[in-house]
């Protein structure tokens, strides 16, 4: 049984999947047997088109396609919208059901989330499920992916503020498109005076590695809740 990882972001867009995949591309290289999963997509005809699509072949992971998401909607909304105009509304059981499958596949696993961490699933008459439930169904640490630039303080204590809120455990953080600015240096340097959570990496633009050594990228995946 693999360990899992919850990589959530500053909002959309801010990196998570480019991000992941460097991740997943790390670990491989250093031995690890890697697995990707997440719930709920929105915006893709396909799973290869998608973000797990994405990570499976930057980091070349051999997992089967159809393991990588569980729900697939095509409209770009929110996953509880998209489920409202398509159907298909989530499931929790299937999200558990699907990721101990790759859990007992992989001994690490990358759980990439939809959007920020404030993220509807499903909301509807019969049940309300938000991003968050996931974190705490499948019992997983985060990992919080901001863009570098200007706002990064901001976005990121509030998300760690939020994380705390939920009682949801944080294990660091790492600065997307990053270009050794003084402000991006000083936005580094700050979240950590701020939140208290380490800066795992930076990652420049068009990024092709993820420069951290191998003790830190098993430490986030170390101390697992029961
Ligand atoms: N460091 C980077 N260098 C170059 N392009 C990047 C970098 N980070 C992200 N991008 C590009 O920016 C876009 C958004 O990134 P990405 O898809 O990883 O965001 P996301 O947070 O996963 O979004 P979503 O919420 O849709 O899952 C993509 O086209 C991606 O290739
Ligand atoms: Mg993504």
């Amino acid at each position: 049984m693999g360990y899992g990882l919850f990589i959530t972001g500053t909002g959309t867009d801010v990196g998570k999947t480019y991000v992941t995949a460097l991740l997943a591309k790390a670990m491989k290289a250093y031995g690890f047997h890697v697995g990707y999963y997440k719930a709920a997509l929105s915006g893709a005809d396909s799973i290869k088109e998608s973000d797990a699509g994405y990570v499976k072949a930057v980091a070349y992971l051999d997992q089967e396609e159809n393991s990588l998401l569980s729900y697939l909607y095509q409209h770009a909304v929110s996953p509880h919208l998209a489920a409202k105009w398509e159907g298909n509304p989530m499931e929790l059981a299937k999200v558990r059901h699907d990721y101990g499958g790759v859990r007992e596949k992989y001994d690490y696993v990358l759980v990439e989330g939809s959007g920020g961490i404030v993220c509807p699933l499903r909301y509807d008459d019969k049940t309300h499920l938000f991003l968050e439930d996931i974190i705490v169904a499948l019992k997983l640490d985060t990992l919080i992916v901001a863009d570098a630039g200007l706002g990064a303080i901001n976005a990121v204590t509030l998300t760690a503020e939020y994380l705390k809120s939920r009682d949801l455990g944080c294990r660091g953080v790492i600065l997307n498109r990053f270009t050794e600015t003084a402000m991006e240096k000083d936005n580094a340097a700050m979240i950590t005076a701020i939140t208290g959570l380490p800066i795992l990496a930076l990652v420049p633009p068009n990024a092709d590695d993820l420069a951290i050594d191998k003790d830190t990228l098993r430490s986030l995946f170390k101390e697992k809740r029961p």
